[in-house]
């Protein structure tokens, strides 16, 4: 919930609001303290004196999730073509684990968590074009790629990372930062979108070229993989799978992977792949493993196939073999990362045209964030984990 505050801004704050709402927008303000006072943008900007936001802390080599109150966070300060939203919900990624864990030795001490969130808008700035309150939006992991190449720049912009990412009660983002969520999505659901949907639709049907008819090898049952796993079936794709659980497997299953393998108990994984594409290979290994799982994904993938790398689970050290394989097969190896806003979009529309919902292993509230971490941890997750924010 929102804390609202009893306290009204002194009458110069007041005006200074006024004054970066759309004209259009005043004319509801007294129907909003009137009905609804907790949808409005208004109220919301006039009555919120504080906000709470999740901050990494530095704890020896770690960090530890502390919940922090802001007062006055929800900006008199918006920038012409800044968007002030509120979080809706916020789903986790293995790349959030890697900045709680300290894995990469990323310095976010301070920072916000998570890239991805979905909200309402609340208020736009003077020049804002594209968005209203109430609208419904999800923010872009990198907020500056709109399209194109990537260029190395964008690093310095990534939510979560470099700047504040989404858990917390509001925030502040560039209109161009934004994208609308599927129309037959709830929040919980968008929030999944940005980070491990994008991914899976940029590996596939971005830089793979996914083609009906084709086979696709997804790795694990995580949120990129799961997303794959739904995106390759509404192309019409016959999709493998790898999980360390076969219960996980028989539930891929009911969603429509034609087969899979447990690679605890089979460590020799690609064998079994290889005689369940009777020894033709695939055509797309989405592989989110890395240096200890490409080996392997080498010896199935098809003659000119493609292989996108998209993951570390098994850390950031080179890999363990030779990589003679991918000349020898002619494959296509694309180095993935999420995607750009114009994508999002595109995908967008694809989600909404198949009816397509994020498969949500779990929702967890928000002030028990760190337990939603920590579940994400366990790997005992199928699909995504999110955090209701309000
Ligand atoms: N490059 C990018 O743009 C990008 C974007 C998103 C994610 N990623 C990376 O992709 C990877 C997956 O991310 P995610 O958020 O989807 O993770 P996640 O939701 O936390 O899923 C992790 C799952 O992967 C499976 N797994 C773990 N170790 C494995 C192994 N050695 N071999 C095969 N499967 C294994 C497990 O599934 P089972 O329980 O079924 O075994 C585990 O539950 C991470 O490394 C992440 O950093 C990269």
């Amino acid at each position: 919930m929102m804390p609202l505050a009893i306290r009204l801004s002194s009458k110069d704050r007041l005006a200074k609001s006024l004054r970066i709402w759309h004209l259009s927008e005043q004319k509801h303000i007294l129907g909003a303290l009137i009905y609804k006072p907790t949808y409005s943008p208004f109220l919301g900007q006039i009555w919120m004196s504080t906000c709470r936001s999740w901050i990494y802390r530095k704890n020896n080599g770690a960090y530890d999730l502390v919940l922090e109150s802001k007062s006055d966070c929800n900006s008199d300060h918006l920038g012409p073509r800044d968007v002030l939203v509120a979080i809706r919900a916020v789903s986790l990624n293995y790349r959030d684990r890697i900045a709680w864990r300290n894995l990469a030795g990323r310095n976010v001490d301070g920072r916000v968590p998570a890239s991805d969130g979905s909200g309402e808008v609340l208020a736009v700035g003077a020049e804002v074009s594209q968005w209203k309150p109430g609208d419904r939006v999800a923010g872009c992991f990198f907020p500056r790629w709109q399209s194109g190449r990537f260029d190395l720049a964008h690093h310095q912009y990534d939510l979560g990372g470099i700047l504040d990412g989404m858990l917390r009660e509001q925030a502040v983002l560039h209109e161009d930062a934004l994208v609308r969520i599927p129309s037959h999505l709830d929040p919980i659901q968008a929030s999944t979108l940005p980070c491990a949907a994008l991914t899976a639709w940029n590996a596939l049907v971005v830089r793979g070229r996914l083609t009906a008819g084709e086979s696709v090898l997804v790795l694990g049952t995580g949120g990129v993989s799961i997303f794959a796993l739904q995106i390759a079936r509404a192309f019409g794709c016959k999709v493998f799978i790898t999980s360390s659980d076969d219960t996980k497997l028989l539930r891929a299953r009911e969603i429509g992977a034609s087969d899979g393998v447990n690679y605890k108990t089979h460590p020799q994984w690609s064998e079994q792949i290889w005689g369940m594409t009777e020894s033709h290979g695939v055509d797309h290994v989405v592989e989110v493993g890395g240096p200890g799982t490409l080996e392997q994904s080498m010896r199935c993938v098809a003659a000119s196939g493609q292989i996108a790398l998209i993951g570390v689970l098994t850390g950031f050290g080179p890999p363990t073999t030779s990589l003679f394989p991918l000349l020898a097969r002619n494959v296509q190896l694309d180095g993935i990362y999420v995607g750009p806003r114009d994508e999002f979009v595109r995908m967008n529309r694809f989600l909404e045209h198949h009816a397509i919902e994020p498969i949500i292993d779990r929702v967890f509230s928000f002030d028990d964030a760190p337990a939603a971490f920590a579940h994400l941890e366990s790997g005992q997750h199928f699909g995504k984990v999110v955090i209701s924010v309000s």
